[in-house]
């Protein structure tokens, strides 16, 4: 494994409770632990790596940019617009098109489609509040924010910030629901009178919809905009509340640290050969790491490109552009909290060329359930993965000015069969049933 350049990374930022509790439950384990470990063949610097990834997902702290964000009804409005295809362009596609319950809220696809296709693959929602810039290149720096984007892309939702407004304000049960958390909304009259399509298109300003944007007085683009982000703060309450639960790995971390065998029995013997490859010589935990099982930074991998050929996606060098420029921000004005930490660290990120080619970290908390693998789909399965870290066979860029980020593992046929083994078992065991579909109304 050589080094990781991971200086130069602008936007480190281990803000989250379940990284700051890392240091904690590091400790060292108890004496009755110690002797578990040593009937397991653990030696003392695997145990410390094992316990390093927590044992469990910390509750959520609160997110000041979100005054909703633990809001119950908040989520239950938000929940029941996850899965309305009324906020697409053509009234065919919802977030859960892409993010299907079924499928840990993947599509199973390499390239997610909506109204069009799109370039990256659509990753898990569960327990994706937790990390800390949002998409494949942290274009986002709030989950609410995110939300937005969806819905106005073209490919994604194809829809506008009227229309959208139009469809939850003109809806009398939704506008009951929204008047709820966020006070009285603007009336039916001046509803009436939203173009059906606008929003700003920066680089078309000849775009009918940028036109009939312009057109709307300030007040009334203000108006828009605070109700289209807080339609995106009531997705966000819904999306906190989504955990995949429990994995094994949590229970044997657990097991480890209390010298528990009925908890360490989580994994068998392969599984457990897999893990220690994972921490150990496979060199895995150096991104992967935490009960997260990601550093929340961005790093160029080589990952192969579909069909070859060099890689186009610039990744964070654009997501860096996107999140700075977002008039949604954390820092923006519909932020609740416009000098927060999140807002600070925002505007303090900045474009460099390193960051070309970067990909966020993916959480492996789910990563068993959501085949194809990597920003692309460009992997079709776990064994494909874990045979690209151990050949580097196809990869492409490593990393600026090809500074090497990683170096073939040279895994034997056990070993790759023992890492794969582990990757299968991360999969949780699921959370409230009742989040999985629309709410039923009352
Ligand atoms: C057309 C398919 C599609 C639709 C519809 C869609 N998404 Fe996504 N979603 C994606 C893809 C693809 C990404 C990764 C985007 C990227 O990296 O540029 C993503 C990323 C995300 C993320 C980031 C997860 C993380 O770990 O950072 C969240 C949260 C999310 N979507 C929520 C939503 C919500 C809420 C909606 C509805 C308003 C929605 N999505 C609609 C495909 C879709
Ligand atoms: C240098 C940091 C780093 C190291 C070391 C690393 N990964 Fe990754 N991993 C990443 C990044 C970044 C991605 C996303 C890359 C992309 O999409 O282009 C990723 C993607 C993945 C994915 C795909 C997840 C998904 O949802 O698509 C899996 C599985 C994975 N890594 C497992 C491993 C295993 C197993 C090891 C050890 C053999 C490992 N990683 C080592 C950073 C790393």
């Amino acid at each position: 494994m050589a080094a990781m350049p991971l200086g130069g990374c602008g936007d480190r930022a281990s803000t989250d409770a379940t990284v700051a509790d890392d240091a904690a439950v590091a400790a060292e384990p108890a004496a009755s632990a110690a002797s578990l470990a040593a009937e397991l063949g653990l030696e003392a610097e695997e145990v410390r790596a094992i316990l390093g990834l927590g044992g469990r997902l910390e509750p959520l702290g609160p997110e000041p940019t979100n005054r909703v964000a633990t809001d119950a009804t908040a989520a239950v409005l938000g929940q029941r617009l996850f899965f309305d295809t009324r906020l697409s362009g053509d009234g065919s596609v919802s977030c859960a098109t892409c993010h299907e319950p079924g499928r840990a809220f993947t599509d199973g696809l390499a390239i997610a489609e909506g109204l069009g296709t799109g370039t990256r693959n659509t990753p898990t929602i569960l327990d994706a509040a937790h990390q800390r810039w949002f998409t494949w290149d942290g274009r986002a720096d709030s989950l609410w924010s995110q939300a937005l984007q969806p819905m106005e892309r073209p490919h994604e939702m194809g829809s506008t910030r009227t229309g959208i407004v139009r469809a939850v304000l003109g809806d009398p049960e939704l506008r009951r629901e929204y008047e709820a958390v966020f006070g009285s909304a603007p009336d039916a009259a001046w509803l009436e009178n939203l173009p059906e399509r606008a929003r700003p298109v920066p680089q078309a300003p000849d775009d009918p919809e940028a036109v009939a944007w312009s057109g709307l007085s300030e007040g009334d683009r203000l108006q828009v905009d605070e109700a289209f982000a807080n339609i995106g703060k009531a997705m966000a309450a819904y999306q906190r509340r989504l955990t995949g639960g429990e994995l094994p790995l949590d229970r044997f971390v657990r097991g480890l640290r209390e010298g528990d065998r009925t908890l360490t029995a989580a994994l068998d013997a392969r599984e457990l050969a897999g893990l220690r490859l994972f921490v150990g010589k496979a060199g895995c935990i150096d991104c992967h790491d935490g009960p997260l099982l990601s550093d929340g930074e961005f790093h160029a991998i080589g990952a192969p490109q579909v069909g070859g050929g060099m890689p186009s996606d610039a990744g964070r060098y654009l997501g860096v552009d996107i999140v700075k420029a977002d008039g949604f921000n954390a820092a923006s004005r519909w932020s609740d909290a416009p000098r927060s930490e999140r807002a600070l660290q925002t505007m303090r990120l900045a474009r460099t060329p390193e960051t070309w080619g970067r990909f966020r970290t993916p959480s492996l908390r789910q990563v068993a359930a959501t085949p194809p693998y990597m920003h692309a789909g460009q992997l079709p399965d776990l064994a494909a993965v874990v045979r690209f870290y151990s050949t580097l066979e196809g990869a492409t860029i490593l990393d600026h000015h090809q500074e090497t980020v990683l170096a073939p593992l040279g895994l034997d046929e056990a070993e790759v069969e023992a890492l794969v083994a582990f990757l299968e078992t991360l999969r949780g065991e699921g959370g409230d049933p009742a989040l999985l579909g629309p709410p039923a109304l009352d």
